[in-house]
């Protein structure tokens, strides 16, 4: 890698190029495509959620199940790669705390925790001080209360925060009214105030806490131009969907191939979330009322209601997951349909970081 496009330093952990491939639960971020990116120098994260479904525990409890798939995914995901691995654990996961002791036993490099505030988590990771803690946040306010929480009670600061924007795929931490009425801008917005609170959290505490920008990245420029407001990197889903290594079925990636801008639709998610998502026949069915009969059978998060939710999250996004459109969808970024092709991770990588380079080399950090 040139000396344009610094590399993203986690307290000692080095990534180059400055990318994190960002977690995608119901095992879309699973164990090949995450070894495929760490193997380029980018971070792999492996998402949790889901993860009771990575194989056949017959017989077993949702915790048990979900804590076993884990271990082998991340076992899995060591075999395939010597770089560092990161792990996606949503607060909001109903066995948040069973997740995170694998995640400690596995000594994974780094926990990426988002969807809702980790304020406890560095009481539940004091054991393995190694392992690097990232929360997820979508307001300076989040941030901040991290930061003062985190310093007053374990004396310890995010090792970097990740600034997840409206434009992101995945469950978002705005309301339905941000996401729709945000200007293309937010994310710079929020990246620049939520700098102000790591560099004075950073100068009082005589160290740097990169802040890493999410939510609609496509290309190189994009990276660059997040460098240049004083990001140290970015973290991105959409894009590592359509590689070869992605986890998900091909029809889920094709969902993405053939999406035209206005299939791309935001629904309020079962969760109390917003979720943007590829719009299709089941998309508009859930839109005009209809309910899917279920069992709950994951009690997977929290701020879910199983009798008063249309539909199971969990299992719509696993039939999407292997293909089944009939009674599933695809969540995306909001730049998903700007995706055309299938590509190596390698490919995607070096275009990105080549990308980012010729960007920043006509106007340099
Ligand atoms: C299919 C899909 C699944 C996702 N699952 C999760 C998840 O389990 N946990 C999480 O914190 N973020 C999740 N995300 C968000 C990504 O980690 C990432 O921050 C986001 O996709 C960045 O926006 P982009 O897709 O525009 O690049 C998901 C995103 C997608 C597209």
């Amino acid at each position: 890698m040139s000396n344009l496009l610094p590399s993203l330093d986690i307290g000692g952990l080095k990534i180059s190029p400055p990318i994190i491939q960002g977690g995608m639960g119901i095992m879309v971020s699973g164990p090949r495509l995450v070894a495929a990116v760490s193997n380029t120098g980018a971070l792999g994260v492996l998402a949790s959620v889901g993860s009771g479904e990575a194989s056949d525990y017959e017989g077993m409890g949702v915790v048990e199940r979900s804590a076993l798939g884990f271990r082998d995914m991340i076992r899995a995901t060591r075999e395939a790669t010597q770089n560092p691995i990161a792990v996606n654990i949503m607060c909001a996961l109903t066995h948040y705390v069973s997740l995170l002791k694998v995640a400690i036993d596995e000594r994974v490099d780094a926990i990426i925790s988002g969807a809702g505030l980790p304020l406890k988590l560095p009481s539940l990771v004091e054991n393995a001080p190694e392992i690097k803690l990232i929360p997820i946040v979508s307001s300076a306010r989040a941030a901040r209360l991290i930061c003062k929480v985190w310093s007053a009670k374990y004396s310890r600061l995010p090792d970097a925060l990740i600034v997840e924007g409206p434009l992101a795929g995945g469950h978002l931490g705005f309301t339905m009214n941000e996401v729709v009425t945000s200007p293309l801008s937010e994310l710079e917005r929020l990246v620049t105030e939520i700098l102000e609170v790591t560099n004075e959290y950073g100068q009082k505490n005589n160290c740097k806490i990169p802040v890493i920008a999410a939510g609609g990245i496509f290309d190189g420029k994009d990276i660059a131009r997040f460098l240049k407001l004083g990001a140290s990197g970015v973290q991105m889903g959409t894009r590592f969907v359509c590689t070869d290594e992605c986890d998900a079925s091909i029809e889920f990636k094709e969902e993405y191939i053939n999406a035209r801008p206005e299939d791309i639709v935001v629904l309020q998610s079962p969760v109390k979330m917003p979720l943007r998502v590829i719009s299709n026949d089941f998309v508009k069915k859930i839109q005009n009322g209809a309910s899917a009969n279920f069992e709950c059978r994951y009690h997977c998060l929290a701020t879910c209601e199983p009798d008063k939710t249309a539909y199971c999250i969990a299992k719509t996004l696993l039939n999407a997951q292997r293909g089944h459109f009939d009674s599933g969808f695809a969540p995306c970024g909001a730049n998903a349909h700007r995706v055309d092709k299938i590509v190596p991770v390698r490919e995607l990588v070096d275009e990105l970081a080549r990308e980012a380079e010729e960007a920043l080399s006509s106007s340099p950090l």
